[in-house]
């Protein structure tokens, strides 16, 4: 997840090489476009509209419209270094109880899932955790502890991102064994067993590190509710350029939302595990010459907006956009917006790229989609945007 609005550096390494790297060949959208009668969908299948909650931001729990939502995830906890059990500070633990207690009761019901790691946290520390059998079972017996203590109805994994192959097979196997546990736990019990989830990588495989990592399609077949593949952050400030931040096409190159969800159903992922990422954020820079302003513009840096991570919530870019007399552009090549006004520059999503956006989600039959994160909409805009196209797409 962009987390704390912070991009580790790995993220950087993983966009320059991915354009190479897979095995997927480019080809137009249209090629792609599987027939709407032969996909199956349930249509008891109410699918998930889901959105992350950062216990660090300003939003309260209680003010979440529960009408545009399925489930809400609370953003984050962390493996302690060392025990590998969930640190729960004071502060946390408020955090938690408040969350849970607002949202256990609303009507419309949602679940809640307790989500660990994000963008800002350390991969090494979930490396470790899951190279052991002894180090998981300490960890997944934390997490349904905590899980059930407060409330919770799933528990998420955010692992940003396991970085060689002995990583993603440990992920296989901590996979396999979370899920065991949460069946045995709910039988033992008598309860219903908490969801198992995770947030990966927007496309099924990647490079790092001079080499090409692919996620365990089949552990996540077989053992995960669904995965949540973050189709964003395609885009930055650490390029010299401007760019889109979550563009659903790009002929140029392979980092799109297109590509990413083809790689993972071809992976064998199957689209009713696919849980789509949207970004409630922008990104900017500062152009080198205000009039040379199209997408891919040369830019000195960082925009306006969060200055040290260059990212711009969607309500902050409505109020900018208004203020500044910015010119808006809606691009139908990457499905997005743009922004700019003298050498401000943002790139981001409004009502009718999202509108897009979920309509590709259910052409290609995904279990539903996500925000990251609650608090950036503008009084809900985009959120009931996506909801009304998620559930009158099809009747
Ligand atoms: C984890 O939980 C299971 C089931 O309660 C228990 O049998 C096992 O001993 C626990 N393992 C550790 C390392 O705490
Ligand atoms: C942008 O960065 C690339 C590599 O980092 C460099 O080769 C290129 O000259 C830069 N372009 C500009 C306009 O600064
Ligand atoms: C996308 O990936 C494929 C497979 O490696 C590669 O052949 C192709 O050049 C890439 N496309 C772009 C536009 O980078
Ligand atoms: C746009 O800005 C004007 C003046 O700066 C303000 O009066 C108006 O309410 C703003 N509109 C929106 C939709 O924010």
């Amino acid at each position: 997840m962009a987390t704390k609005n912070f991009i580790p550096l790995c993220i950087l390494l993983i966009y320059q090489t991915v354009a190479e790297s897979s095995n997927l060949q480019p080809s137009n959208p249209s090629d792609w476009s599987p027939s709407i009668s032969s996909i199956p969908y349930p249509s008891s299948l109410h699918g998930i509209q889901a959105a992350y909650w950062p216990s660090f931001n300003e939003i309260s729990p209680s003010s979440i419209d529960t009408k545009y939502f399925t489930h809400i995830l609370y953003a984050f906890l962390l493996p302690e270094i060392g025990t590998y059990k969930l640190d729960i500070t004071p502060i946390d633990q408020t955090k938690i109880s408040e969350f849970v207690d607002a949202l256990r009761t609303r009507n419309p019901p949602v679940k809640t899932l307790l989500s660990i790691g994000g963008g800002g946290s350390d991969p090494a520390v979930f490396s470790n955790m899951a190279s052991t059998k002894h180090t998981r079972e300490i960890f997944i017996n934390s997490t349904v502890e905590v899980a059930r203590k407060f409330g919770f109805d799933g528990v998420d994994l955010d692992w940003e991102f396991p970085a060689n192959d002995q990583d993603m097979s440990n992920l296989a196997l901590l996979f396999k064994e979370w899920s065991i546990a949460l069946h045995n736990e709910a039988k033992i019990n008598r309860r219903s067993r908490l969801l198992l989830t995770a947030a990966v990588y927007y496309a099924s495989k990647f490079t790092v590190y001079g080499g090409l990592r692919s996620y365990p399609a089949r552990a996540i077949n077989k053992y995960m509710d669904w995965v949540s593949p973050m189709c964003f952050d395609y885009h930055g400030s650490w390029e010299n350029f401007t760019g889109v931040n979550a563009a659903l096409y790009d002929p140029k190159s392979n980092i799109s939302t297109n590509y990413g969800i083809r790689s993972w159903i071809q992976a064998g992922v199957p689209p009713e595990k696919l849980v789509m990422g949207l970004p409630l954020y922008g990104r900017t820079w500062k152009l080198k010459d205000p009039n040379v302003n199209g997408i891919g513009a040369p830019a000195v840096g960082v925009g306006p907006g969060d200055g040290s991570s260059g990212t711009m919530d969607y309500y902050q870019i409505l109020d900018f956009n208004n203020g500044t007399r910015a010119t808006v552009v809606f691009d139908r090549l990457s499905v997005s917006y743009y922004s700019y006004v003298g050498d401000s520059w943002i790139g981001y999503d409004d009502v009718r790229s999202i509108q897009k956006k979920i309509r590709f989600a259910r052409t290609w039959g995904l279990r539903g989609y996500f925000f990251w994160a609650l608090g950036k909409d503008k009084d809900w805009t985009l959120s009931i945007q996506a909801s009304n196209t998620w559930r009158h797409q099809w009747p």
